[in-house]
């Protein structure tokens, strides 16, 4: 199915109201909920892990998407996936053995991703593509929301959709995506688009009718 899938990242939320900003988004059509895990190690962020996964879980209604970068990443899978997680991708540069790793994931019942961050070449999913249920190109260096989309990464979601070919993969892209970057990563290949400032930026929960039209507007 290459509809494509809005996942807005709920980084770019009101932390004190995760509950009724996930309910906001999930009104107004998006389509999964898009959870950054960052630990000030990997990327130089700090936000939230299992706890508050699980918080989150019974607001969720369409897909909990949550997207570790932490490192090392093995210790924690299990954690995530009984909080809740339907999707869990990680990064390679995460732990010395990716394939384990995705392994480890799908071993939980959830859906394993690999993410690539922009200097990640291509190659690094190659032989790992057999136990993907997505591949994650990062469209900015990941740790921060609202900074601007990398072109060259255009061109490496076209060279994946031609790798992915007709399996059941879905090509997510993260990262400075706006109205005017949507159709370029669209047209390359992708099909799930996280956006986080793009939906959230003018409005809140007393005004959510803003996310629909921002997502719309993606
Ligand atoms: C970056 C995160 C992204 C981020 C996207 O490390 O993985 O999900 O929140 O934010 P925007 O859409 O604002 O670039
Ligand atoms: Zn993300």
């Amino acid at each position: 199915d290459r509809s494509i899938k809005i996942a807005p990242s709920i980084l770019s939320a009101d932390f004190a109201n995760f509950g009724g900003e996930i309910r906001a988004i999930e009104a107004q059509g998006c389509d999964w909920v898009h959870v950054d895990v960052m630990d000030g190690h990997f990327v130089p962020n700090l936000t939230f892990g299992p706890p508050l996964c699980q918080a989150i879980r019974p607001h969720v209604t369409t897909v909990m998407d949550v997207h570790l970068m932490i490192a090392p990443v093995d210790p924690y899978i299990d954690a995530f996936a009984e909080a809740g997680a339907d999707i869990i991708t990680a990064h390679p540069e995460a732990g010395p053995h990716t394939h384990r790793t995705l392994q480890a994931i799908r071993a939980t019942g959830a859906k394993a991703g690999i993410a690539l961050n922009p200097g990640t070449p291509v190659e690094a999913a190659e032989y790992l593509l057999d136990l993907c249920d997505l591949v994650l190109v990062m469209t900015v260096n990941p740790g921060f929301g609202g900074q601007k989309f990398i072109a060259s990464q255009l061109d490496k979601i076209r060279k994946l959709r031609a790798m992915i070919g007709d399996r059941p993969i879905h090509l997510q892209v993260d990262g400075g995506i706006t109205p005017e970057t949507a159709p370029l990563v669209v047209e390359a290949g992708a099909d799930v688009l996280v956006a986080g400032s793009g939906v959230f930026k003018g409005g809140s929960v007393d005004n959510p009718e803003v996310y629909g039209e921002n997502i719309r507007a993606i």
